[in-house]
């Protein structure tokens, strides 16, 4: 059993979900069969971090680069989303879990954002849960798009350059009112952010595995969770000055 405790949870849970397509190769069945598992370990995660009280996850659904892939895989990927959003609105609902979309709307197949849409709409009441998903997602076209929209304030006379802190620059991410992820996880075995959340991960806790993500259920995510709880987080500073602040 995994000794949790309560007071030292993540406030904002990353993931970067890697590793269907091996899991599905291992099993001598194509891609697209790794990516539906892969969205039954979405589900129970979810289900976790709702039952833990964790109040933001945001996980990697599709990135600006996996546009890149065969368009068989592609489609597959946009048409597993379009039901897994129609699929789980009624248990959003019923867990009164927030969902909202980060990245790029431009490009996102119509029927998958009028869904998405529609699902963000239905649950902007709740609060139990912020689920992000980021689809069409880019860490720095992101941080392009926030400078652009700064610098039409300042063109609009609302800012003046000086202005500009890393505070007010968060606020014109997508992620504008989020806290930042104190824990990304990186399934798959690889070691890279892969454009992921690039200004936001500044201060996390990464924590890696070699387990592929269809594998990834409630027992990985306690591990990780466990494993987060070990970690001393210093934030720049030395490990007595920590020690003694949180003996006051
Ligand atoms: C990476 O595995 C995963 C993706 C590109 C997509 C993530 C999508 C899902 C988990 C499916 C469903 C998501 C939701 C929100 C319902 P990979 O294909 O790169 O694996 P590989 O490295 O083994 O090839």
């Amino acid at each position: 059993m995994y000794r949790i405790d309560p007071n030292k949870l993540p406030r904002h849970v990353a993931i970067i979900m890697d590793g269907n397509g091996r899991w599905a190769r291992q099993r001598l069945r194509n891609r697209v069969f790794g990516h539906e598992e892969g969205a039954n370990s979405v589900r129970e995660v979810v289900r976790c971090c709702r039952k833990l009280e964790i109040p933001y996850l945001t996980l990697y659904a599709f990135s600006k680069e996996n546009w890149q892939r065969p368009l068989t895989e592609v489609s597959a990927l946009w048409h597993l989303l379009n039901r897994f959003l129609e699929s789980e609105l009624p248990e959003m609902v019923d867990k009164e879990i927030r969902l909202r979309h980060i990245g790029d709307p431009d490009g996102i197949p119509e029927e998958v954002f009028k869904k998405l849409q529609t699902a963000v709409a239905h649950t902007a009441g709740f609060d139990k849960l912020n689920l992000s998903l980021a689809i069409n997602y880019g860490g720095r076209q992101e941080i392009v798009r926030a400078a652009r929209l700064f610098a039409i304030d300042v063109q609009e006379g609302r800012h003046q350059p000086g202005d500009l802190t890393s505070e007010l620059f968060s606020n014109y991410l997508f992620t504008a009112q989020y806290p930042d992820p104190d824990l990304i996880i990186r399934t798959g075995g690889e070691y890279r952010v892969s454009n992921f959340l690039l200004w936001q991960l500044a201060y996390a806790e990464l924590y890696t595995t070699e387990i592929l993500w269809p594998d990834f259920r409630e027992n990985q995510f306690m591990e990780a969770l466990t494993d987060y709880q070990g970690r001393e987080r210093r934030f720049g500073k030395t490990g007595d000055q920590v020690k003694r602040e949180l003996a006051n």
